[in-house]
């Protein structure tokens, strides 16, 4: 079930590839395994877990994973133009603040991210979640 009325198949089917990802997670310190699947202007997807760490601070996050794997196997001149974010924990999970603004610098500004909210997947526009990025404009 989604919260509105007709999120494309598309992005459904990008869904189910961030739950197959959720799969691969390193989560032994939260328990909290996530799942994410970016789609490629190219058409390409890439997927990423989240890969936890003792000293917790050097945890990464699976939508950090994705794009760092997306940039390492396709070059700097990827654009995502899909963003699908799952976890297996039936919580609700947008991406986090720094996976905004790292996703920021590859991402179209219209690009459909869908995440698990309280009453199932929603989808928002990436410029909706994240309206204020940082640039750097130095003067
Ligand atoms: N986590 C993600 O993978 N993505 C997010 O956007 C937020 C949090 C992970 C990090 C950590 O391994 C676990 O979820 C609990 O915070």
């Amino acid at each position: 079930m989604t919260n509105q009325p007709a999120v494309e198949a598309a992005l459904l089917s990008l869904l189910d590839l961030a739950r197959k990802a959720a799969q691969h997670a390193y989560a032994p310190y939260s328990g909290f395994r996530v799942g994410a699947a970016l789609r490629l202007a190219s058409g390409q997807i890439v997927t990423g877990t989240n890969v936890e760490n003792v000293s917790y601070g050097l945890t990464i996050c699976a939508e950090r994973s994705a794009l760092v794997r997306a940039v390492s196997q396709f070059g700097p001149e990827i654009r995502i133009e899909a963003v699908a974010v799952a976890n297996l924990n039936a919580a609700p999970s947008p991406p986090c603040g720094a996976c905004r603004q790292v996703l920021s610098e590859f991402i179209l500004p219209d690009a459909p991210v869908i995440f698990p909210a309280e009453d199932g997947p929603r989808t928002m526009p990436f410029r909706e979640l994240f309206p204020a990025a940082f640039e750097l404009k130095a003067k």
